[in-house]
Formats: structure tokens, sequence, C-alpha cells
């Protein structure tokens, strides 16, 4: 369906807020990993939790009210890979910090926000600054599909801004601009 409706400001704030927090995770995740910047993974850790009640709030908020509807007449094979993307999006910023999760809770360093525990870390009774795995199986299968999953949302991050980009320069119709608040 066609609309000239323009996006509610609810739709447009979870966006934009979830859409540059997800960013900024994957390249402060991609970052602190690769320079082994062990500093950052507390801050990591706590703003992906925090994200998490925003994410969910999303989620609910699509469910009660759908996708937005077209804001032009699109070929089927786009409105399929559309959204496909978006289907994609919304499903791997929800899994992304549960893995998250899973791996830090798994490998026995916990987490929780800004001090503020939440899943605890479990030392060593012989030796405390020794970190014990609570669960091995776990801990791998947290960190591979941590890693993989944010393969993912980056090559649907980008397919998705080309698809924006499209819609707003070679087909010049509102999909951008609405999502803009315009
Ligand atoms: C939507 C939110 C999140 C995004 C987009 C995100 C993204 C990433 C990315 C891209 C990496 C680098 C992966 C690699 O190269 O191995 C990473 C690493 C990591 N993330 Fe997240 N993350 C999120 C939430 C969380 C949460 C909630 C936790 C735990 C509570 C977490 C814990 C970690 C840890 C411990 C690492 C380091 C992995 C390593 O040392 O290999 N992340 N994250
Ligand atoms: C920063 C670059 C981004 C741009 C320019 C952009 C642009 C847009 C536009 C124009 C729409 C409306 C599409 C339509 O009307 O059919 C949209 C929807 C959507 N975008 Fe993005 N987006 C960006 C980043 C992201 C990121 C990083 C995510 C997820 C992590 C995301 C997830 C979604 C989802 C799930 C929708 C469907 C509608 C909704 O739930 O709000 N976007 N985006």
């Amino acid at each position: 369906m066609v609309t000239t409706k323009r996006l509610s400001k609810i739709t447009i704030v979870l966006h934009w807020f979830i859409a540059f927090s997800i960013i900024g995770l994957l390249a402060l995740g991609w970052y602190m990993t690769n320079f082994e910047l062990y500093q950052y993974y507390q801050i990591h850790k706590s703003l992906g939790v925090i994200l998490v009640a925003f994410v969910l709030i999303r989620v609910v908020w699509r469910i009660k009210k759908g996708w937005p509807e077209h804001a032009s007449n699109y070929p089927k094979h786009e409105v399929v890979l559309a959204s496909a993307t978006h289907w994609v999006l919304i499903v791997s910023t929800v899994l992304m910090p549960i893995f998250g999760m899973l791996y830090s809770g798994g490998s026995g360093h916990g987490f929780g926000i800004f001090g503020l525990e939440i899943f605890p870390s479990n030392h060593s009774l012989e030796d405390p600054s020794v970190v014990v795995p609570l669960s091995e199986f776990w801990s791998d299968f947290g960190h591979i599909a941590h890693e993989y999953n944010g393969y993912i949302l980056m090559a649907a991050i980008a397919l998705h801004v080309v698809g924006a980009f499209k819609h707003h320069i070679i087909d010049k119709d509102t999909t951008l601009s609405r999502m803009l608040g315009k």
C-alpha cells in the first residue's frame, strides 16, 4: 500500500536513536576488540544492556503499529528486498545484545550497567584475580554469534542506507525525508 502520511514522532525518534546507538556500538565493539582495549569493555556492555530497553520498546511499537506503508509504488523485488532488510535489521538488533550477554555471562566476566551488577562475574576462590567460565558452551556460542551477527548487521545496514539514498536521489520520493520528520 502507498501512503502520503507522515511517520509518527515515536517511529522517527526510536529509529534514529537506535540507528546511531547500533552504529556506535558496532564501531566501539570492533575497535576495542581489534586493539585489545579492555578499558572500553564495561562501557560497551553497559551501553548495550541499556539499549535493550529501547530495542524492545521499538519491537512492541512495530507489533502494535505494523511496518510503515510505502511512500511510493515500487517494483515487487524492491518491496521484498526492503522488507527482508527491515526484518534482518530489527531481529539482529534484538539478538546482538542477547549474544553479548550470553558471552559475558558464560565466560564468567558478567555484565551490568556502569557498576550496577546485573549478572555477577565468577572468580576463582584460590586466586580472585582469575575469572572462571560458568559455561564454555554458552560462552563460545555467544562469542561466535555476537561476532557473526555483527557482520550480518553491518551488511544489512549498508544495503539499507544504499536503498534509502536510492529512493531519495533516484526515485525522488519521500521515503528518507519523512523518516527525517519532513
Ligand atoms: C546492540 C548492541 C551491541 C552491538 C551492536 C555490539 C557489537 C559488537 C561488535 C561489533 C563487537 C566486535 C566483535 C568481534 O570482532 O569479535 C563486540 C564485541 C564485544 N561485545 Fe558487543 N555489541 C552489543 C552489545 C553487547 C552487550 C549487551 C554485551 C554484554 C553484556 C557485549 C559484549 C561484548 C564483548 C565482551 C565483546 C568483546 C569480544 C571479544 O573480546 O572478542 N556487547 N560487540
Ligand atoms: C544511518 C543511516 C540510516 C538511514 C539513512 C536510514 C533510513 C531509513 C529510512 C528512510 C527508513 C524508512 C523506510 C520506509 O519508509 O520503508 C528506515 C526504516 C528503518 N530503518 Fe533505517 N536508516 C539508517 C540506519 C538504520 C540502522 C542502523 C538500523 C538498525 C540497526 C535501521 C533500521 C530500520 C528499520 C527496522 C526500519 C523500518 C521502520 C522502523 O522500524 O522504524 N536503520 N530507515
